[in-house]
């Protein structure tokens, strides 16, 4: 494949930041097959404290008295991330040990994920994982600040945007993909605004647009589309920094 990292000795890495159902994840994980980057999905690590959280016992409604106690689950918790090959290749994400990935994309451990991702000390405790999951090869992260804060020396940044009903209604396709229990078009509407007003007004690392970062409304393009815009400024970067000879 053109345009692909040839030389690994120097680091590359893409960083992608947005609201939710903006196309991040699908896109990502579609370019980092096609231009052979490893794929992180941080959102996923948030997703696994949310779990953790939920299952000692903390709900939604936690206050600021249960910082501690939930920064402390983030900075015991061992995460793996499994690449599971063949036809339908899957990201499998483990916490200390345990398969968690059906579990945690439903819409109440979206705000959950939402809810712990604005205690400063999980973030603090997640940070250096991030960096060293981008660092170990050239790599695409997806998030919501990893062009503001993981990685401000990214090599090349996205910023994903997207009107809030086509975001609405990519959120309940997949949802419906999925299967189990699904909230109406409404509802996940409701949800989407108030977890993009949560993470972008929270006071740490809110998600807002990196210096530098190109700027892609993606509410009427398909995935393909998307993909296509992305992968060809990323081949362009790895040529003008030589990591293609
Ligand atoms: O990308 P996602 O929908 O899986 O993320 C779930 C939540 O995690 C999101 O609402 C905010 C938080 N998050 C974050 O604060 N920083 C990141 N880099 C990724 C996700």
């Amino acid at each position: 494949m053109a345009n692909e990292v040839k030389n690994e000795t120097k680091k590359f890495v893409v960083a992608v930041d947005g609201p939710a159902g903006t196309g991040k994840s699908t896109a990502t994980k579609r370019i980092s097959k096609l231009l052979g980057l490893t794929h992180v999905d941080t959102g996923a690590l948030y997703r696994g404290i949310a779990y953790l959280a939920m299952e000692a016992g903390f709900g939604l409604e936690f206050d600021e008295s249960d910082h501690a106690a939930i920064t402390k689950i983030a900075q015991r918790t061992k995460f793996e991330f499994q690449r599971i090959p063949g036809k339908n290749p899957s990201n499998r994400l483990f916490v200390n040990s345990k398969d968690i990935t059906g579990f945690i994309r439903t819409p109440d451990m979206s705000m959950m994920a939402s809810r712990v991702s604005a205690i400063p000390g999980v973030r603090a405790a997640l940070k250096d994982l991030q960096r060293s999951l981008g660092v170990s090869s050239p790599s695409i992260l997806e998030g919501r600040d990893i062009g503001t804060v993981i990685f401000p020396d990214a090599d090349l940044k996205f910023f994903l945007t997207a009107d809030i009903d086509a975001r609405a209604k990519r959120r309940l396709d997949e949802l419906e993909a999925q299967g189990g229990d699904i909230p109406s078009y409404e509802e996940l509407r409701e949800q989407i605004k108030s977890r993009d007003e949560g993470d972008s007004t929270r006071a740490i690392a809110p998600l807002r647009k990196a210096e530098g970062a190109i700027e892609i409304d993606t509410t009427t393009y398909t995935l393909d589309q998307v993909v296509e815009i992305m992968a060809e400024q990323i081949k362009k970067r790895i040529h003008e920094l030589g990591l293609d000879q």
